[in-house]
């Protein structure tokens, strides 16, 4: 017999994947769910950093489960011109304005904080702890690892999916 926090879980992870289906992106509905979960589970050691947020899929299944949790702070860092590829498949890219729709959407502004940056730029004025790390912008393979060599210092925790 689930508990009732279980059952509230699950009406808000039905509720967030209705929202996240509408926003463009390759997230899949299984990855957005254990991101919930990893950011519901959050404890508040640090705040939650996100590399890669495209048009905001990811970053409202992180920022729900902060939500529903204790509402840690959700860095979203992207330069919001997309990665190597989607440069070469779609042309000129700009993110930004359809990711902050996405986050107004789905109501939870108030907790994201949009860093307009590459990671390497944004690490270098960035002060606090990191207690959950979702790694997720350019994905060949020097810049995954540079990315990863450059958060893994700021957190008390952390967790990959990819
Ligand atoms: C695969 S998409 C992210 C998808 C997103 N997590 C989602 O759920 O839809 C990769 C993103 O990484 C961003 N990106 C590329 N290089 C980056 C860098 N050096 N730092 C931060 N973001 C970067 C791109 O602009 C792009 O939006």
């Amino acid at each position: 017999m689930p508990t009732p926090g279980r059952l509230r879980m699950n009406k808000r992870i039905k509720e967030v994947r209705n929202i996240t289906r509408d926003i463009d992106g390759w997230l899949l509905e299984k990855e957005g769910m254990l991101l919930y979960r990893l950011a519901n589970r959050c404890k508040g050691r640090g705040v939650i950093v996100e590399i890669g947020s495209w048009k905001g899929r990811s970053t409202v299944w992180i920022a729900s489960g902060s939500r529903d949790g204790r509402n840690i702070q959700v860095y979203a860092i992207d330069p919001h011109t997309g990665s190597e590829e989607h440069v070469e498949a779609m042309g000129k890219i700009w993110t930004f304005e359809e990711f902050k729709r996405n986050i107004l959407d789905a109501g939870v502004e108030d907790i994201v904080k949009p860093i307009v940056k590459t990671s390497e730029e944004a690490v270098k004025g960035f002060k606090e702890p990191v207690e959950f790390i979702f790694i997720d912008g350019a994905h060949d393979y020097d810049s995954a690892k540079l990315d990863t060599e450059l958060w893994m210092p700021q957190t008390a925790t952390t967790s990959t999916t990819r």
